[in-house]
């Protein structure tokens, strides 16, 4: 088979301990899953069911301790060094927070620039179109790029983190808890444009986050984590339709209300309606 052949990952039987010392942590046991080209997986479980620490793994910033990943067919730790530069370059990242991909001591341009700066170097005023397509794409206008992180809202820095993923026309995105940390009107925003700009240029997305409502809205396929393992798995549509496990139907609306009869009256009502009031302010705003 041809490397195109291949899904863009494939993740098989995978482990991964930490290491402190003598302590070792097993964060993840036997999680197996594939991606294929233009497709977003969902990965939603808990807080400390090892989403992140998969999505690591994938970006070779977590130990692999059992089994393997594969990128388009080749096993991501033994790679070429011309492999594992185009694995940086095809492979990119958006985080919960985005002051982590962006330097708040430099005007967002720069930031937006530097992956072409680094894999796909050409003269500035080149870059600079580059830069100023992207910000467009994103729905930020052209003078942005003059600005720094801090002048920016929550929802704005997220779209900027988004053009500096995107820049270099990635096969894959990591997005660990993307919209978590925006208001809900901007979450609804934020998945549109990453919906869209996933339509124009045929990317995967690995979509990591607590929240099932959220998930189900992007994903094609779903995986449900517990504890490190996988507990569920199916189409976005079956999960989120017809959960078979409580576990997963408690994702459904993650935000944990600290009042017990309030959040027993909403489970209730959750499971009585099938999804949530949440869900549903979401899903007036989501196209
Ligand atoms: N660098 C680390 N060293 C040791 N333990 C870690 C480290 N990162 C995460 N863990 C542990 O691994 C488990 C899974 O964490 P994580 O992947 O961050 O979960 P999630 O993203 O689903 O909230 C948790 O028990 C967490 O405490
Ligand atoms: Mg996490």
């Amino acid at each position: 088979m041809s490397a195109e052949q291949h899904p863009v990952l494939e993740v098989e039987n995978l482990a991964v301990e930490y290491r402190r010392g003598r302590r070792r942590t097993r964060a993840v046991e036997n999680v197996s899953f594939d991606i294929a080209d233009g497709e977003t997986l969902g990965l939603v479980g808990e807080s400390g069911s090892g989403k992140s620490t998969i999505g690591k793994a994938i970006l070779g910033l977590a130990p692999v301790t059992e089994g393997i990943i594969r990128y388009r067919g080749t096993d991501v730790s033994s790679l070429t060094r011309a492999q594992r530069r185009a694995l940086t370059r095809d492979v990119q990242v958006i985080f919960q927070d985005p002051h982590s991909s962006l330097d708040p001591t430099k005007p967002i341009g720069y930031s937006i620039a530097e992956p072409v700066q680094i894999h796909e170097p050409a003269p500035k005023a080149v870059v600079r179109e580059r830069v100023y397509e992207m910000l467009c794409r994103v729905g930020l206008s052209e003078d942005a790029a003059q600005r720094f992180p801090a002048q920016f809202s929550g929802g704005q820095k997220q779209r900027i983190a988004i053009a500096r993923a995107l820049i270099l026309a990635p096969k894959l995105v990591v997005c660990d808890e993307p919209v978590s940390a925006l208001d809900l009107s901007i979450q609804a925003e934020v998945i549109n444009l990453m919906a869209e700009l996933q339509r124009e240029t045929g990317a995967s997305y690995l979509f990591i986050s607590h929240d099932l409502s959220i998930v189900h809205y992007l994903s094609d396929r779903i995986v449900v984590l517990k504890g490190g393992h996988v507990v569920e798995r199916g189409s976005a549509e079956e999960i989120y339709r017809d959960p078979q496990q409580d576990y997963t139907r408690l994702l459904l609306d993650a935000a944990p209300v600290p009042d017990p009869v309030v959040q027993a009256r909403r489970t209730a009502a959750r499971e009585k309606a099938g999804l949530s009031a949440r869900t549903d302010a979401i899903a007036s705003s989501i196209r």
